[in-house]
């Protein structure tokens, strides 16, 4: 992605990344079970992995919501202009956004009085929003957020009293926990109003096979994907790992729906972290990199009563492999 120079309307600001990163790493890694905060895959290598993941044959969700967005755009957008007051259409995490765009441009040929504002933990994804989303949507009004998910909420509540939108797309809800998903709506509740709506994204349960391939792919795209967070420890925290002392273990539980990732260490080794820490490594040891969690109809039905929500429409893909929920705040 070319990166402009220019940054127009942008709020907040990231600080002191760097020790937060560290003593998140060294906690993680001193912890029993060892583990690794998924958030961190996301530096510059990690997004260009993540885009060659989306491409890759057996990755399905992206293409499943991309197919919902570019397919039932109309309807989608009923849904949320709702009785067609004016409404600040939220983004979390927004990425390249892609999909929303189908959203945006429909919006805009519908003369919808709406406000897109994008929010990203990295500068460069909501800069470059800022500059080129314009650019391909005339007409688009665009405040970008810089920063954490909920403290941008608040920014924008107080940017505007208008109706809210928020979107959550791509199962990225899926890499929390169940129980930490649920706190994390019942988090987004608390920065609504009554009336308020948001869109998620949950990747379904399905064949255990297929889900298994999506993180296991041939190419080995996961696995670079994965020990990319090692070498981004190596490169900002003054690390030493040895990466091909490392493979990558991707399960999947049916009963549960959790599909985890994981780097077996492959000898018994000790890492050096910023010269201070040294973490031992047995041989088969394991890093809990990553949950994705996948989800049933039913269970999404219920994360929206216990967060004080209520569902009131939902969209699958032509598989039903995958569902964008539309929630309103009660
Ligand atoms: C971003 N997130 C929803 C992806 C997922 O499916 O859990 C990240 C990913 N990890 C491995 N492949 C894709």
């Amino acid at each position: 992605m070319n990166q402009p120079a220019a940054k127009p309307e942008m709020m907040g600001v990231s600080k002191n990344t760097t020790a937060i990163f560290y003593e998140d790493v060294i906690k993680g890694l001193q912890s029993c079970p060892k583990r690794l905060n998924s958030k961190y895959f996301y530096d510059a290598n990690g997004d260009k992995l993540f885009q060659e993941l989306m491409n890759c044959p057996e990755y399905y969700p992206t293409k499943c919501e991309l197919e919902i967005f570019s397919n039932k755009t109309g309807a989608l957008a009923q849904s949320i202009i709702a009785d067609g007051d004016g409404f600040d259409l939220i983004e979390l995490g927004a990425g390249d956004a892609m999909k929303s765009s189908y959203l945006l441009k429909y919006l805009l040929e519908q003369q919808a009085d709406f406000r897109y504002l994008p929010i990203d933990i990295s500068s460069n994804v909501v800069n470059y929003l800022t500059v080129k989303l314009p650019l391909t949507l005339p007409g688009l009004q665009i405040t970008g957020l810089n920063g954490e998910y909920f403290e941008m909420l608040t920014k924008a509540a107080s940017l505007s009293n208008r109706r809210k939108v928020v979107l959550f797309l791509g199962s990225n809800i899926g890499n929390m926990p169940v129980k930490e998903a649920t706190e994390f709506c019942k988090g987004l509740r608390e920065h609504l109003n009554p009336g308020d709506m948001v869109l998620i994204g949950f990747d379904l349960k399905k064949s255990p096979k297929t889900i298994l391939a999506a993180y296991n792919d041939k190419g080995g795209i996961t696995k670079r994907f994965n020990l990319n967070l090692l070498e981004r420890i190596n490169r900002e925290l003054n690390a030493d790992f040895d990466l091909t002392q490392f493979d990558h273990y991707a399960m999947y539980d049916p009963e549960s729906g959790a599909c985890k990732s994981y780097l077996i260490s492959l000898k018994d080794q000790v890492v050096n972290i910023g010269g201070k820490e040294n973490v031992r490594f047995i041989k088969d040891e394991y890093i809990y990199m990553e949950i994705s969690q996948k989800f049933t109809i039913m269970q999404t039905d219920q994360m929206a009563a216990n967060t004080d929500f209520h569902p009131v429409d939902r969209f699958f893909d032509n598989k039903k492999w995958f569902v964008d929920v539309i929630w309103m705040a009660g």
